[in-house]
């Protein structure tokens, strides 16, 4: 009912989340999707940014895939639903809020094929032993992307965790500002990855992907 009733006008919850908000977790047109202040959040534009940069990996022969920001967990949907993923997916987040958005509102729950970290990305791809065939790095607050996402050390991890021959996707989310940010990281991972940079997906993002080279010997 409430998705019908979207079409003719959208209903909004608001949830306070101490780490990033107000979240607005509102059905438009038959869909739920969740926005803070400044941003679409999980589903909706989010969504299709994520599903874009997928489609540029080798999603469909992956065995394993890490998400580093859960948010409402949009892109588990993604994988499971239009990419028919069925290998093993973990994804860290550090708002219990959102998880339980996740969980209550979009059915997004631990299970086999889904490990959901309550933890601090940065602090997991730093101490984690394990490697993935794609790793997602989709951290946000509100419309701001995590500055350490512009670090050196950040990078060296996801170096070290990403598969020769699978891929990393990053979200570099629509500030201008951080384009000298993002260059420094293209410039000193080459060797690393092979980079492709789209902007203005869905018209708004710039999107990183980048396919992890055999290592060089020098
Ligand atoms: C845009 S949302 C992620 C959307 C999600 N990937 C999806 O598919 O729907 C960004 C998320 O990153 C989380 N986040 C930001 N910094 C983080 C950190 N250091 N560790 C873990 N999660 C973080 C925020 O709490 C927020 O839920």
């Amino acid at each position: 009912m409430k998705r019908f009733l979207s079409y003719i006008w959208p209903t909004t919850k608001r949830i306070e989340s101490a780490v990033n908000g107000t979240l607005e977790v509102t059905w438009i047109n038959g869909k739920k999707v969740v926005d803070t202040k400044n941003a679409n959040y999980s589903y909706g534009s989010l969504q299709r940014i994520l599903k874009f940069g997928l489609s540029k990996t080798n999603v469909s022969s992956a065995s394993n895939i890490l998400i580093l920001g859960l948010g409402a967990g949009s892109v588990v949907q993604t994988l499971r639903e239009d990419f028919i993923f069925e290998g093993e997916i973990t994804a860290i987040e550090y708002d219990e809020v959102m998880i339980a958005v996740a969980e209550n509102e979009f059915n997004i729950i631990s299970d086999d094929s889904l490990e959901i970290i309550l933890g601090d990305a940065f602090l997991y791809v730093n101490q984690t032993n394990n490697e993935f065939e794609i790793v997602i790095i989709d951290l946000f607050i509100d419309k701001d992307v995590q500055e350490a996402c512009y670090s050196i050390g950040f990078w060296k991890s996801i170096t070290t965790i990403v598969k020769t021959g699978g891929y990393v996707i990053f979200n570099a989310g629509f500030n201008n500002t951080e384009v000298a940010k993002l260059d420094k990281i293209i410039e000193a991972f080459k060797l690393d990855f092979n980079f492709q940079k789209f902007e203005k997906v869905e018209n708004s993002s710039t999107l990183i992907v980048g396919e992890k080279l055999p290592k060089t010997i020098l």
